[in-house]
């Protein structure tokens, strides 16, 4: 078998013509949604995802800002301008681009964020709200993985989806989410990690296999069921003296070998990588419509 492939640009441009028509419709009534960024220091991956999250606000006819800080700042000075953002109007929802400079207190940064305006939903309370089944904003990343799962047709109910990986960012979201009743969940979910004995016994019982473990070709093709749907995390860059560059990009996933044993299976890139932005802006015309006063 080789597996059908689920690619994150076709999802999300779904997504993007719904999130459109939301958008106009909101500026139909004067309000423009609107997103900021703040990125401390100079990180080059972080420099990229920030500058992409711009241009695509751009795109979608949002308000935006890029609030870049010095790696030196001090964390007073990162709390003054997350205090600014969360008492303006204009900006509907922000995030603190990860990972911070030493010197900052990452949690203590997240706690800082007006809950409202958490387009990450990495705030305690975002979190609390999605555990107990009454989310306001979704994960950006799970909340990506669970669209492209759904919208390539698979069912979830009843299905055993394994997580590989236990990050706030992505592994323990995305078990919550999968495991909340309603559509597009409903599933059993099993959550390994590095400290889990016989990993591949487990990863092998799984019809929806979610890989975010943060190493390069982590999953090989005898870990993986005959059939499952095979949604990989993970973005390594590994030497690769043939391309021009000398490096390239990997997933979590053996993607050659596990190709030919899953029904679907996402790429690296092209896979997952384009949902988070996406789920990004859809918290924040989220955000903007319920500054607006809609319920939805
Ligand atoms: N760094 C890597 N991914 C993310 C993300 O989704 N949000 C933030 N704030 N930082 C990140």
């Amino acid at each position: 078998m080789t597996a059908k492939l689920i690619l994150g640009k076709d999802v999300s441009e779904e997504i993007y013509s719904e999130l459109r028509q939301r958008i106009d419709s909101l500026k139909a009534r004067g309000i423009t949604p609107g997103l900021a960024v703040i990125l401390v220091g100079d990180d080059p991956a972080s420099q990229v995802y920030v500058r992409k999250k711009g241009e695509m606000c751009e795109q979608l006819g949002m308000h935006s800002e890029i609030i870049r800080m010095s790696g030196d700042s001090t964390q007073d000075q990162l709390m003054s301008k997350i205090a600014e953002l969360n008492a303006d109007p204009r900006i509907n929802g922000f995030l603190v681009q990860l990972p911070l400079p030493p010197q900052m207190d990452e949690t203590a940064v997240i706690n800082a964020i007006a809950p409202e305006k958490d387009v990450d939903c990495f705030h305690p309370a975002n979190v609390g709200r999605l555990l107990t089944g009454d989310p306001d904003f979704m994960p950006a990343t799970p909340a990506g993985v669970q669209q492209m799962i759904v919208r390539s047709g698979v069912e979830t109910s009843g299905k055993h989806v394994v997580v590989v990986g236990r990050s706030n960012i992505v592994g323990k979201p995305m078990a919550a989410l999968m495991m909340q009743k309603g559509p597009g969940a409903d599933a059993t979910v099993t959550v390994v990690h590095s400290r889990t004995r016989d990993l591949p016994s487990i990863t092998r019982q799984a019809d929806i296999l979610v890989v975010a473990m943060g190493r390069p070709r982590f999953i090989t093709a005898d870990m993986v069921k005959d059939g499952a749907v095979v949604i990989d995390v993970g973005t390594n860059r590994v030497d690769d003296p043939t391309h021009p560059k000398g490096s390239r990009l990997v997933g979590d996933v053996d993607f050659d070998a596990v190709k030919e044993k899953a029904s679907a299976i996402t790429p690296v890139p092209g896979g997952v990588g384009p949902m988070t932005i996406c789920m990004l802006m859809a918290n924040a015309v989220r955000a903007a419509e319920r500054s607006a006063g809609d319920s939805q």
